[in-house]
């Protein structure tokens, strides 16, 4: 049965049936959904049964696997701690809201988390995500993907003119709906690091916009009421709601993300039921910037 790429949304996501991704797959089907990946930034496996091994299988068809560390200072790494379990291994990270002995499984336990980049902060983000779901609850905790392509596609020439050629600080810890604040914590503490507000995709040659709620603090160059000013008109691009799929997930399935021209953000969920989703990562480079790249594609 041959692979086929079915849309989610007009703008970003797309349904992959026809595939058995625990078992082995064909070099013509990883490049089949490798293709359909760059052209709809998000993919759904439905109905699938993958056990760590297998999920981790399937992730090392597109590329190394991502680590889970992120530099704050040369010497000084914050890691995820361990997990530990009979279905999971210490390179899969548990996104979970269970609790044993008083303490999560995983990590992002609880409710909702505003649109952001995996990693961005980092100056090596992980360049894709695949997220499984074992348990999930009865509503909520969806998924909303937006398209940073469209995004940047949709900005009048003015605003783009203003943002050409600039940075963002990024920076992530501990809140998943609201942004740290950076008065309050001093950087140095702050897994945090500058990264051009468009890059360029190294496969598709096209513009992303790569800023976010949770994560950008400060566009370099402006001061503090500016920068907010402009974050907010560019988040009106970002978050507008004909640019996204959300996805309502059921036990199975599986999603994975290009990091680099998609956002996501997850819709709030009962905190007495139980949601539990397996990830992992690809490696990634160092971000291009959009005016760095000599590429004629825009
Ligand atoms: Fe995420």
């Amino acid at each position: 049965m041959p692979v086929t790429v079915h849309p989610l949304s007009p703008h970003i996501g797309a349904e992959i049936r026809g595939v058995d991704i625990s078992q082995p797959l064909a070099a013509e089907d990883v490049a089949a959904i490798r293709q359909a990946w760059l052209d709809h930034c998000v993919l759904l496996f439905r109905d699938q049964s993958l056990d760590a091994n297998q999920q981790r299988a399937f992730v090392r068809n597109f590329g190394e696997l991502g680590g889970r560390k992120v530099r704050v200072e040369p010497q000084n790494y914050k890691a995820v701690e361990k997990q530990e379990g009979p279905d999971y291994n210490a390179d899969a990270m548990l996104v979970s809201n269970i609790r044993e002995g008083g303490k999560p499984i995983g990590v992002l336990p609880d409710g909702e988390m505003w649109f952001h980049h995996d990693m961005c902060y980092s100056p090596q983000p992980n360049r894709a995500s695949f997220l499984y779901a074992i348990e999930v609850p009865s509503r909520g905790g969806d998924t909303m993907f937006s398209s940073m392509y469209e995004a940047y596609a949709r900005l009048p020439q003015a605003l783009r003119e203003r943002i050409e050629g600039r940075t963002v600080l990024q920076a992530f810890d501990e809140y998943q709906d609201r942004r740290i604040d950076l008065r309050e914590r001093p950087l140095s503490q702050v897994p945090h690091c500058f990264q051009p507000i468009v890059v360029r995709h190294p496969e598709t040659a096209r513009r992303a916009i790569y800023v976010n709620r949770l994560m950008s603090h400060r566009i370099e160059g402006l001061d503090e009421a500016e920068s907010e000013a402009l974050l907010e008109e560019l988040f009106a691009y970002t978050e507008a709601p004909d640019i996204r799929y959300t996805h309502v997930w059921s036990p199975g399935d599986l999603l994975m993300w290009d990091n680099l021209c998609s956002t996501h953000a997850r819709t709030d969920f009962p905190a007495d039921e139980r949601r539990l989703m397996r990830r992992y990562t690809i490696a990634g480079a160092p971000v291009t910037p959009a005016w760095d790249a000599q590429t004629a594609a825009e």
